[in-house]
């Protein structure tokens, strides 16, 4: 039985919260804490089903990894060479992060292993880690020549190599990178954006030795990677919700402490600022090599803005709450250059028409983007969140302010990455 919830408009939105951890640094965390030698005690590890994917695939290449209370997490790391050979399927769950940047990391092992995850994740494009990886001699079979999951992987010797992504993704890049660790020369990775850069962050907090540059990246070979005390700041990708919520809701104020805002991930600030919205950043500090702010917001009047360009990788996954602040806004909002939003947990670009048109919205979705004329009061509806728990919070954002009761269908999936969501959602109604 999937899950349903019914949110109404009623209260003012006013207090302080904390989001949970990052769901990018968690999953590195856990990667890389295991590759290092020695132990890595992680704070603010994010509890939810993608992040457990990645702690259960490592605890079955025999990782000791303590779950302690409040996200604490104690791994003890095998060092590069120290994982062992699976006994079964690796299953990835709903996590595209677990599935591609494993498929890196085993590339390079001596063993082999099968990778294989949901109905959603098995529908998702593979050939973008695959075929660069098979650049590096890596030796890989999927479904459709390679492309989908389950993927079978024989561990070999790896070649360096310089590769050129067509797209700005940090999955294809830090799959590469993990292979690159065991490569027999460097690795450089091109890409056309930059991409969110967690993992040239940690590996190099680790002591992994790599250049960055203009366009991209270089890592040698066979570091020394040292455990460490890892803190993982707040998702600005949960945080999101919260700040779109309260732009668009009457005389709402929160403050949302100890959230990430490395500037690879917070588009989302730049875009809503942009459309009007009052988003302050407090006691800006650095924790493990990441940067870290409190955001104060306020009810604001948005208004419409045009989307596109670099800035579009660095909000990827807020597409989904951005069209529901558009459909609040004044005006017109056009986003374009994001034809990835296609191939994510769902076709968000897809689900959020069609979820928002049945809540009266003036959406179009154009191959590469959505225009979205604002205004539109919103009416109570049944949805839908396909599956993706972005779309069911980004659903729950636009009910609030939409007038009659909104009830969202299959909202189990938020526990992916924000467990705590309707609860957290909760607390802030005065
Ligand atoms: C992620 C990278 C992004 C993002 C995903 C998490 C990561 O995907 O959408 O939610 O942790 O590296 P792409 O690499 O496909 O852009």
């Amino acid at each position: 039985m999937t899950e349903t919830r019914t949110v109404t408009a009623e209260n003012r939105l006013r207090g302080e919260i904390v989001v949970p951890g990052d769901k990018s640094i968690s999953h590195r965390s856990i990667m890389f804490g295991s590759l290092a030698t020695g132990e890595s005690v992680v704070h603010g590890f994010l509890q939810g089903e993608d992040n457990h994917a990645t702690l259960n695939a490592f605890r079955s290449m025999g990782v000791q990894i303590e779950n302690l209370p409040d996200g604490v997490l104690r791994i003890v790391g095998k060092g590069l060479h120290g994982l062992q050979e699976p006994g079964d399927v690796i299953d990835c769950g709903n996590s595209g992060t677990t599935m591609r940047l494993m498929t890196g990391l085993l590339s390079g092992q001596n063993f082999f292993s099968v990778l294989s995850g949901d109905q959603y994740l098995r529908k998702r494009p593979m050939k973008r880690v695959v075929g660069p990886l098979a650049g590096m001699g890596a030796d890989i079979w999927g479904r459709d020549g390679g492309e989908k999951a389950p993927l079978a992987i024989r561990g070999c010797q790896l070649r360096g190599t310089a590769y050129s992504s067509p797209i700005a993704s940090a999955q294809v890049k830090s799959a590469l990178m993990l292979a690159g660790l065991y490569a027999d020369a460097s690795t450089t990775v091109l890409e056309p954006h930059l991409s969110r850069d967690h993992s040239e962050r940690m590996l190099r907090y680790l002591g992994a030795e790599l250049e960055r540059f203009e366009g991209g990246v270089t890592i040698q070979p066979e570091p020394n990677l040292a455990g460490k005390e890892i803190h993982v700041p707040g998702d600005i990708s949960s945080a999101a919700f919260f700040l779109v919520a309260c732009l668009i809701s009457p005389d709402a104020e929160v403050l949302i402490r100890n959230v990430g805002v490395n500037p690879t991930r917070s588009g989302i600030v730049d875009v809503l600022q942009e459309m009007g919205g009052d988003i302050e950043l407090l006691n800006r500090r650095e924790l493990s090599g990441e940067p870290v702010a409190d955001l104060l917001v306020r009810s604001s009047r948005l208004r419409g803005i045009e989307i596109g360009g670099d800035v579009v990788p660095r909000a990827i996954d807020e597409f989904p709450v951005i069209s529901v602040a558009a459909a609040f806004a004044e005006g017109t909002t056009t986003i374009r250059d994001a034809e990835e939003l296609r191939v994510k947990e769902t076709d968000r670009i897809a689900a959020m028409v069609s979820e928002l048109r049945k809540l009266g919205a003036a959406i179009e979705a154009r191959q590469d983007g959505m225009v979205i004329e604002g205004g539109e009061t919103l009416q109570g509806a049944v949805v839908n969140s396909h599956g993706d728990h972005r779309i069911a919070m980004s659903l729950a954002v636009a009910a609030l302010n939409a007038q009659g009761e909104v009830t969202i269908e299959d909202t189990g999936c938020t526990a992916t990455s924000f467990p705590d969501f309707w609860e957290l959602l909760q607390s802030i109604k005065e």
